[in-house]
Order: structure tokens, then sequence, then C-alpha cells
């Protein structure tokens, strides 16, 4: 059964410059139990949709179409209320940079705790705080910890605290949002290691979040491929990675050199995303792609996913370039 279904969803930002489209027309769908990557580079839209998922998108960040459906239920539109009881208890997310968000002055257990008391108010301390011991086992914490300050913990303790945070209320739905980005590489591969060991222990759905696409290969069952706001590729991640079809996915496979190996060549990043704002052509690859043709940049025409197989998608423009 699908846990997550994005139907066309389009999110912008307002700025003085104009609309920037972050998300266009984005559709997936999440499996219970399944790990979804997102990859892309930085400004591709991937932190926008993460957001839009939880309607915490910025203040001038609005979703403008599209649908959200959430064990069942569309969620686009939900009161703030009701938004509430979806989010952490439902779909709670680890951001890049979160082990920086915890309150300096409050120990962290009671930070957890506070969080479950709003979504368990009849539970006691004692139940919350067992549960905790539970979660910082799961995450390779010792249970000492709940009763230390932020200040007092490495890096990768903060992260991995802020992984039994998002645990905390049972969600059914877990994303991480680059959650390694901010650490050092050991403490990095750890942390993707325990996510990966949470998710399947625990039967949850993970949406994983990073610009590097040799750690979505490692952690993920499907995956979509992102490029100026929409997907560009999308399917079973051992297709996409052994029959890549979109040039932009071809290009972030050459680029990354866990991939590529010590004997063949790497292909630099040429270019980058362009801006979202008034977007002018059809194909958004087409600025960097090794062979546009007229019709890449033609206004009229619009994006559309091509069926490689039944597991495997791609923007029928760009499957013959690069
Ligand atoms: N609050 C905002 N206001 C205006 N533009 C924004 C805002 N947040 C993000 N953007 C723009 O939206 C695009 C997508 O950004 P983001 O979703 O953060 O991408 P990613 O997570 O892939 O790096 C970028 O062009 C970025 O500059
Ligand atoms: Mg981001």
């Amino acid at each position: 059964m699908n846990i997550l279904e994005v139907k066309d969803l389009d999110m912008s930002y307002k700025t003085i410059d104009g609309d920037v489209e972050a998300v266009k027309k984005v559709s997936f769908t999440v499996k219970e139990g399944e790990s979804f990557g997102i990859v892309g580079e930085s400004g591709c839209g991937k932190t926008s949709v993460a957001m839009s998922l939880l309607q915490l998108q910025a203040d001038n960040g609005k979703i403008t179409n599209g649908e959200i459906i959430f064990d069942g239920k569309n969620i686009v539109g939900l009161s703030e209320s009701q938004l509430r009881e979806v989010r952490w208890s439902g779909i709670s997310i680890v951001f890049q940079g979160a082990m920086n968000s915890w309150n300096p002055v409050v120990k962290i257990g009671e930070q957890i705790r506070e969080a479950m008391r709003e979504h368990y108010p009849d539970k006691t301390k004692e139940e919350n705080t067992k549960k905790i011991i539970e979660l910082f086992d799961i995450v390779g914490l010792d249970s000492s910890i709940i009763d230390r300050f932020p200040h007092e913990l490495s890096g990768g303790m903060k992260q991995r605290a802020v992984i039994a945070l998002a645990l905390s209320c049972d969600p059914k739905l877990i994303i991480a949002d680059e959650p390694t980005t901010a650490l050092d590489v050991v403490i990095q591969d750890q942390i993707l290691k325990e996510i990966r060991k949470v998710q399947e222990v625990l039967g949850l759905s993970l949406i994983y979040i990073s610009h590097d696409i040799a750690v979505i290969a490692e952690m993920t069952d499907n995956m979509a491929v992102m490029y100026a706001g929409s997907i560009v590729e999308m399917g079973k991640t051992d297709k996409v990675f052994s029959n890549p079809k979109h040039a932009y996915t071809k290009m972030l496979l050459e680029s990354t050199p866990s991939i590529v190996g010590p004997k063949k060549k790497l292909r630099s990043l040429d270019g980058e995303p362009p801006s979202l704002i008034n977007t002018d052509s059809y194909c958004s690859f087409s600025y960097r792609c090794p062979s546009p043709d007229d019709n890449c940049r033609n206004r009229n025409i619009e994006m559309e996913l091509t069926k490689i197989d039944s597991e495997h998608y791609a923007d029928k423009c760009c499957i013959n370039c690069g």
C-alpha cells in the first residue's frame, strides 16, 4: 500500500524579482516500508518538496496546485491544527543542521518529552522516558544522554538524538533532508547506516534527500532525480543506476568518484541549475545539455515522463542526450 502519493505538486516562492517556481508538477509515490530517494544539485528544489509535504515552507512559499495524499487522505489545505496532528506523529523530518536546533538550556530528554507530551498527553513522564531510552538504544546513544545538555554532546550524538526525536511520536514516514551533510565523513557513514537500520527495524517509510547520488544508491529502493524543480528521471534505484536515461542523471553519475571508480575519467559538473524565475524553456536541462536542439527550448511543449519500463521513467526530451 502507498503511504504517500504526491500528484502534480506545484510550489512557488514570491520574491521581488518574480515567482520562483521551486516545485513543478512533481508526482511520486512512496510505499509502506519503502525508502525513496530524491537527488539533485543544490537549488534543484529538494528541500522545497520536503517542506511542502509538511506544509512548513517559508512564509513567501505557497502550494499552488496538486495533492499530497498521506495515509489515504489529501493533506493539502488542512488547517494548522489538523496539520499538527500529521506532523511528527504522521510525517516527521530530520533536516540538514537539525542538530544545531536543540534548545541550549534544556536537557535533551526534556526536549524530546516535550514533543511527546503534545501527541501523547495521557502518557506519564516515566512511560515517555522509557520510550526515549528504547529509541536511544536503536540510534546508538547511551541512556545517560537524556540528562545532558546539547553542548555536552558531539555533532554526531546530537544528530542521533535528532533522529530519536523524529521517531518519538511513532511517525509512519520520515523525511531525512541531507541529514549528514554537516558531519565529518566517518560519522556520516555511521549515521547513514543507523537511519537505514531504523527504517528497516521499525518498518518505516523513508524519503531520503541528498545531493550525493552515491548515498542515494546505498540508502534507497526507488529514487527520483530532480532538476530545476522537476523530476526528470524516476524508478527503481538499481535500474536508474544500471541504465540511466536522462542526460542529467548520467552527468551526476559520471561526476561521482565512488561510482566512476579510480580507473575511469571523472566528468566535472559544468554549469549550474538555472534560476527558477520565469523559466523560459520546455526542457530545463537544455542550457547544460550536450546535444540540445530547437525543440528543447520550445515553450509550447510540456515536460513529460516517458515509460522506459514499468519501474523506470525519464523525461522524454533528454533520454537520448548525453
Ligand atoms: N524562501 C525562499 N524564497 C525564495 N526562493 C527560495 C526560497 N527558498 C528556496 N528558494 C529557491 O528555490 C529553489 C529551490 O531551493 P531548495 O528547495 O532549497 O533546493 P535544494 O534543497 O535542492 O537545494 C532555489 O532556486 C532557491 O533559491
Ligand atoms: Mg536542500
